[in-house]
């Protein structure tokens, strides 16, 4: 299934392109990056200034990329130590990293900008219905995010033609609306909206339930809330990021499901993606260590089957190699001295 993605990875350009054209009325925004700014080919970019990159395996990748850590990199080799412990560990971040601190305008900006993500999260919760396309959730989000005085972070984002990520069932994340994949009882749907509100971003997923759940649906849906939860609980001054992973981890193995390694959560702030790169698996007392005032998210996916991934002809939908259900759930937080406030309640 790997090779699946792989063999496809010429055509996603033209099909992206040709979706792009479709939905042009979509593609307003003036940073708009387009495919060159997309990991595989980020090379290119190696020289532009204002671009910071880090090393991962023998990829260079733009930290802007830091939420899709290695999703579309081919496999490492298996038997190379690098790899193993890469896997181990997550994503290969330099230690001096800058991670931003927030003051407290910052802080209060950051708040505002989560709250507007929440709130728009919300009303597409109390709205969706059974029969309702994907794309009528881009609509309602487009409209709500402007009501509010704010802007959808995610709209041309490196080329992301929608102003949402709607995830039905298999498909693990990114999921690009669209008026052709309507909902059906039984449905699964992950819906993650980032807001950008007065220079701020806030980042925030649920996923919803369509009608009546399976019992599987349940399980899934309901471990990945409680692996952010998990995950939340042990974001405190002084905590380090294999913390965060390790809770996530340790709790989705004894639910008897799979953490997706290839997604990420972030820093946020000034951009929506910013350092560091938050895995929801590692080892307890690693990585870097969370100060006050720095904001993260953290947005485990939790699915029912094994590792792998396929990518959509739309070159971004990332689906289960094997079918599984998968679930997400993502808060952005404030870590401070004692522990953390949830910015997206
Ligand atoms: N909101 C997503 C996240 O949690 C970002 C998706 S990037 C997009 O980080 F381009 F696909 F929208
Ligand atoms: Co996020
Ligand atoms: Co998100």
């Amino acid at each position: 299934m790997r090779e699946e993605a792989r063999a496809g990875r010429q055509e996603p350009h033209a099909a992206r392109r040709a979706l792009e054209e479709r939905r042009a009325e979509l593609s307003l925004e003036p940073a708009y990056l387009t495919r060159e700014r997309r990991l595989r080919d980020v090379q290119a970019l190696r020289r532009a200034a204002d671009v910071p990159f880090f090393r991962h395996g023998d990829e260079i990748l733009d930290l802007g990329e830091a939420h899709v850590a290695s999703a579309l990199l081919p496999d490492p080799p298996a038997s190379n130590t690098e790899s193993v412990l890469e896997r181990q560990r997550g994503p290969t971040q330099p230690r001096g990293m800058r991670i931003e601190r927030h003051r407290a305008g910052a802080v209060a900006r950051l708040q505002a900008a989560g709250a507007a993500a929440a709130a728009t999260l919300r009303l597409v919760g109390a709205r969706l219905r059974e029969g309702m396309s994907t794309a009528d959730i881009d609509g309602m989000v487009r409209e709500h995010t402007a009501q509010q005085g704010a802007r959808p972070s995610q709209l041309g984002y490196h080329g992301f033609p929608a102003t949402v990520c709607t995830s039905v069932n298999d498909v693990v994340c990114h999921g690009v609306p669209g008026p052709t994949t309507v909902l059906a009882a039984g449905d699964i749907i992950a819906v993650d909206v980032t807001s950008e509100l007065d220079g701020y971003h806030g980042d925030t997923c649920t996923t919803f339930f369509v009608g009546q759940p399976s019992a599987e649906a349940r399980h899934v849906v309901e471990t990945a809330r409680r692996c952010r939860q998990a995950g939340i609980d042990e974001v405190r001054d002084g905590a380090r990021l294999g913390d965060i992973g390790a809770a996530v981890e340790a709790l989705a193995q004894a639910e008897g499901c799979h953490v997706v390694r290839e997604v990420g959560g972030h820093g946020i702030g000034r951009r929506m993606h910013m350092p560091p790169h938050v895995p929801h698996f590692g080892r307890r007392g690693s990585g870097r260590r969370l100060r006050s005032g720095m904001a993260i998210t953290i947005e485990p996916i939790v699915t029912l089957g094994g590792p792998g991934l396929i990518e959509d002809a739309d070159g971004w939908t990332l689906r289960s190699a094997d079918g599984a259900l998968a679930a997400q759930f993502e808060h952005t937080v404030l870590v401070t001295r004692r522990g953390c406030d949830v910015l997206t309640l």
